[in-house]
C-alpha cells in the first residue's frame, strides 16, 4: 500500500474504499449476475434504485468492470471473467463495511466484531459451523487463491520428507494442498470440521483420507512424516497454538516437520504489508488470532520439542513457510 505523506494520500485512500463498497454492494445485491447473460442494459433494467444504479454503475465502469456508451451497461471481458471465476461473489456491503464500520466498538471493548444486530461475527478458521453456504463459497475463494500456493508448498516441502510420506494437511479445508502433495506421492490425510471434509472429498474423493473433528482436542491419527498447517496458526491465540504443538509432537514420527504457511511478520512486526492488515481480519474474527513472527512460532512449538530449521519467504505470492523439526 502506498504509505502516506499529504492529505491527498488519504483522500486517495478513502476513494479506494468507496470504490470496494460499491463492489461489495453490487456483488451483496447479484446486480453482476443480473448482467452475467452478456446483454448491456439500461440501469432501469436492473433491480433497485434507479438514482443509486445510475451514480454506480459509471463507478464499476471506470474501474473497468463494467462497458459502458453512457445509458447502457454490460460486463465488461475483466468483469465477466471475475464473475466466472467467483471472483465477484463478495460478501455484501454490510457484511464487509458494515463490521468495519463498528471497527471503533472492536478497538475499544475488543474483538471478534459485532453484526448490527449485536451477533458475534466469530468464526473458526473463516468457518462458521451455522452457516455451511457461506463455509461453501469460503472454501471455494480459498481453493481459487490457493492455485499458485500449493505448487509452491509441495516444492519447498517434499525435498525434505522420506519417499511416499504420510502428511497430515491440518485444517486442509478445501483439500487443493493435500492433492498437490499426492501428485509428489504422498499419502495425505485432511484433518478438519466434518461440514468441511464433506466439501473436500466432493472434490478429491478417495484420493485422500480424511478426519473429521476439532484438532484441538479429538484424535490426529498418525504417525505422520510431516504435517502441513497451511493457514491455520493465524487463527489461534498463543496459548492454543503451543497446546497444538504438543499435540503434533504425540502424532508425528521422530524427527517429523511440522510445515507452516502464512503471512508471518518480520521482526519489527510493521512489514509486510499482508501481515500487518491480516492481523486486523483476526482481530475481528478470531478470539484470539494474530499475525505472528517466524520467531515467535518457534518459541510456541520448542516446549514441544520442535526446532525451527528454516524459514523460506515466497514474495510473489506474499506468504512463508516456516519448517520445524521434531528434535525431541
Ligand atoms: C483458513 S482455512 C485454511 C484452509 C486451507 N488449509 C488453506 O490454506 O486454504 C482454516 C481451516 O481450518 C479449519 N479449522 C479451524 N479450526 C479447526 C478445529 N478446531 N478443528 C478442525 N478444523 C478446524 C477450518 O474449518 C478451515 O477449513
Amino acid at each position: 500500500m502506498r504509505r502516506i505523506d499529504c492529505e491527498e494520500d488519504l483522500v486517495l485512500m478513502y476513494r479506494n474504499s468507496l470504490a470496494y463498497a460499491v463492489i461489495a454492494a453490487w456483488s451483496g445485491q447479484g446486480l453482476f449476475h443480473k448482467l452475467a447473460d452478456g446483454k448491456a442494459r439500461t440501469v432501469e433494467d436492473l433491480q433497485g434504485d434507479n438514482r443509486a444504479l445510475a451514480i454506480t454503475a459509471p463507478v464499476l465502469a471506470h474501474l473497468g468492470l463494467l462497458s459502458s456508451d453512457g445509458s447502457r451497461y454490460a460486463l465488461s471481458p475483466t468483469g465477466k471473467t471475475l464473475l466466472e471465476a467467483g471472483a465477484l461473489s463478495l460478501d455484501s456491503a454490510e457484511r464487509t463495511h458494515g463490521d468495519l464500520s463498528r471497527f471503533d466498538r472492536v478497538l475499544a471493548e475488543g474483538g471478534p466484531a459485532r453484526a448490527a444486530d449485536g451477533s458475534s461475527r466469530v468464526s473458526e478458521g473463516g468457518v462458521r459451523e451455522h452457516d455451511p453456504e457461506g463455509a461453501r463459497a469460503f472454501m471455494k475463494y480459498l481453493y481459487r487463491r490457493s492455485e499458485r500456493s500449493v505448487v509452491e508448498v509441495a516444492r519447498w516441502l517434499m525435498p525434505r520428507l522420506p519417499e511416499q510420506p504420510h502428511i497430515l494437511d491440518l485444517g486442509g479445508g478445501h483439500g487443493r494442498y493435500g492433492h498437490e502433495l499426492t501428485r509428489h506421492g504422498a499419502e495425505v490425510t485432511l484433518y478438519d470440521r466434518d461440514l468441511i471434509v464433506d466439501i473436500a472429498r466432493e472434490r478429491y474423493s478417495d484420493s485422500l483420507q480424511y478426519i473429521s473433528g476439532d484438532f484441538m482436542t479429538d484424535p490426529l491419527g498418525g504417525p505422520y512424516q510431516a504435517a502441513l498447517l497451511s493457514n491455520i496458526v493465524h487463527g489461534l491465540g498463543p496459548d492454543e497454538n503451543r497446546t497444538l504443538f504438543a499435540r503434533l509432537a504425540d502424532s508425528l514420527a521422530p524427527g517429523g516437520l511440522v510445515v507452516l504457511k502464512d503471512m508471518f511478520l518480520n521482526e519489527d512486526r510493521c512489514q509486510p504489508e499482508e501481515a500487518a492488515l491480516f492481523g486486523l481480519t483476526m482481530l475481528m474474527y478470531t478470539r484470539e488470532g494474530q499475525s505472528y513472527t517466524p520467531k515467535e512460532m518457534e518459541d510456541l512449538a520448542g516446549p514441544s520439542g520442535f526446532e525451527n530449521i528454516g524459514v523460506v519467504s515466497v514474495r510473489n505470492l506474499r506468504f512463508s513457510l516456516v519448517f520445524l523439526q521434531k528434535t525431541g
